[in-house]
């Protein structure tokens, strides 16, 4: 079966027992899951619901689709997502961004936890992803191409949407959020870098280096969806002064800063025209 044909039943079975239709759609990265307590729920759908949905497979990361409203706002947010380190294609990992869009989401909205490379930021900051860089080893988009889905040479030149970027920055000005911009950089994972990686990725002009979104967001400019980008500083990566990473410590600071993102997201829903 295509991969149109296979979104198109994911999708259908979504619609059976949800006929709103999605404004926006949310990827809730790693310990920024709790942010679904304030959707006013309609349904929701383990991922094995979900026809060629596949599982995540990280502990911290519920593996739950709910749709409903938020802020007023039609919404479907995935309770983690899928990564390219646990094995999955990049297909894999950015199909449910494709059942977005067929259900008729006009606007994803991508949320990890990211190493802060820039010596500005500081744990549990939000960055506000300006642009990226992809570094993994793949593409979303390899392979035929299907026109129906997306050009097959997308446009690159904005990836992250100019307006919700600056509605973003705004709306964290006002909640006294701290909250930069900068340029997210994604590698495969699972390992963190080393420091010579890190150096490196700083020179090469990222402030925060992660192990997703960018997959998401490449078949989110692919579809014709606007993005918006949120990262949580959860470890400092600074070469000369680099400490042993704590997993169970980058998870804690993601739930900081995922309260942070559970008022901004809320707001900036508020305000999408
Ligand atoms: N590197 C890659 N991914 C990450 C990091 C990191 O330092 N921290 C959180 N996700």
């Amino acid at each position: 079966m295509g991969l149109a044909e296979r979104i198109g039943e994911a999708a259908a079975v979504i619609r059976t027992r949800w006929a709103e239709t999605p404004r926006v759609g949310l990827i809730l990265g790693t310990g920024l899951g709790g942010f679904t307590e304030q959707i006013e729920i309609q349904a929701q759908f383990p991922y094995e619901d979900i026809p060629h949905f596949s599982k995540s497979t990280v502990e911290s990361h519920a593996g739950r689709l709910v749709c409903g409203t938020l802020s007023g706002v039609p919404i479907m947010a995935m309770e983690g997502r899928m990564h390219y380190y646990e094995g999955y294609s990049l297909e894999e990992v950015t199909f449910p961004v494709r059942v977005m869009k067929e259900l008729g989401a006009e606007i994803l909205i991508v949320t990890n936890a990211a190493g802060g490379m820039n010596p500005h930021y500081d744990l549990a900051d939000i960055m506000i992803i300006d642009d990226h860089i992809n570094l993994m080893p793949d593409n979303p988009l390899r392979g035929a191409n299907d026109d129906r889905l997306g050009p097959r040479f997308p446009d690159m030149s904005e990836p992250y949407d100019r307006g919700l970027i600056s509605l973003a920055s705004s709306a964290a000005l006002e909640l006294s959020i701290p909250a930069h911009r900068g340029v997210f950089v994604a590698v495969s994972g699972p390992n963190l870098e080393t420091r010579a990686e890190y150096r490196f990725l700083r020179a090469i002009g990222a402030d925060v280096v992660g192990m997703s979104t960018v997959p998401e967001a490449i078949v989110a400019a692919h579809a014709g969806l606007k993005t918006l980008g949120f990262s949580v500083v959860t470890d400092m990566c600074l070469p000369d002064a680099l400490e042993p990473a704590n997993i169970d410590k980058i998870i804690e600071v993601a739930g900081q800063g995922g309260e942070r993102l559970a008022r901004l997201i809320p707001l900036v829903l508020e305000r999408i025209e």
